[in-house]
């Protein structure tokens, strides 16, 4: 199984800095990295046309949030059958900063995942814990609900992957430790078997302030499949030194 390594650009960048920062990380993808490694990136929807001009062979492009609906008057909203028209391979639903500032529920994250099966999309479906639940020592049980009630009965290892990102590491500079995402990663894998037979092929990807110096050890626990990568996927050289990390 190759590393996923994703970047969440977030609400960063403009129309030259995705295409100077696509052109570096294309020009620094070699042959070890290749056959370690697949790339993915989820630029801000404005620069997706950008992006999908300057991917190259190797990158592929993602939106960082779809409608549950497939049209209509949904002022402001993107739906999946758009993300697919465009030429987009995956979506991003229920990162944490959708469910703190946007209210998004297990449920709603749910039907964005099925609205993105639809049109064959692969959804990229986060979880994770606050730092309070970790120190009330809910963790556990936090990410398990998450698992049961925001990934669809229908998903499968080709059209879902998960990421987990405790609430409290992302864009902090703090870390899970090894230990800790080891065994977070290995309840996920559990959690995915009691519902799914090829619950041994879904990627589950770390994420929260993964970084150069850290990354070698993160995507080298078991059970973790790639990155998902915030704050340093918005630099070539960072990006690409953690692809490196994984090989
Ligand atoms: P970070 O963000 O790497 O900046 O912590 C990760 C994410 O939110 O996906």
């Amino acid at each position: 199984m190759k590393k996923l390594i994703a970047g969440n650009w977030k609400m960063n960048g403009s129309q030259a800095m995705t295409q100077d920062l696509l052109g570096e990380i294309n020009s620094g993808l070699n042959g070890a990295l290749l056959d370690n490694c697949e790339f993915l990136v989820f630029p801000p929807s404005l620069y997706v046309p950008t992006a999908l001009k300057n991917n190259g062979p190797y990158m592929r492009v993602g939106v960082q949030d779809c409608s549950v609906h497939e049209s209509g008057a949904y002022t402001g909203e993107i739906a999946a059958p758009m993300i697919k028209d465009i030429g987009c391979s995956h979506v991003l639903l229920g990162h944490s900063e959708r469910r703190q500032y946007h209210g998004e529920s297990d449920e709603t994250v749910c039907d964005k995942a099925k609205a993105a099966y639809v049109q064959d999309l692969v959804a990229v479906i986060c979880v994770g814990e606050t730092e309070s639940q970790r120190e009330e020592g809910k963790a556990f049980d936090v990410v398990g609900e998450q698992i049961a009630k925001a990934v669809p009965e229908t998903a499968t290892a080709d059209n879902t992957v998960i990421a987990y990102e405790p609430v409290w590491a992302i864009g902090t500079g703090k870390t899970a430790s090894a230990d800790d995402v080891a065994e977070m990663h290995s309840f996920i894998r559990e959690k995915l078997a009691e519902r799914f037979s090829d619950s041994e092929n879904f990627y589950i990807l770390y994420g929260g302030s993964m970084k150069p110096e850290n990354a070698a050890e993160l995507l080298n626990t078991p059970n973790v499949n790639g990155g998902l990568i915030g704050g340093a996927s918005l630099k070539a050289d960072q990006f690409l030194a953690i692809a490196k990390a994984a090989t």
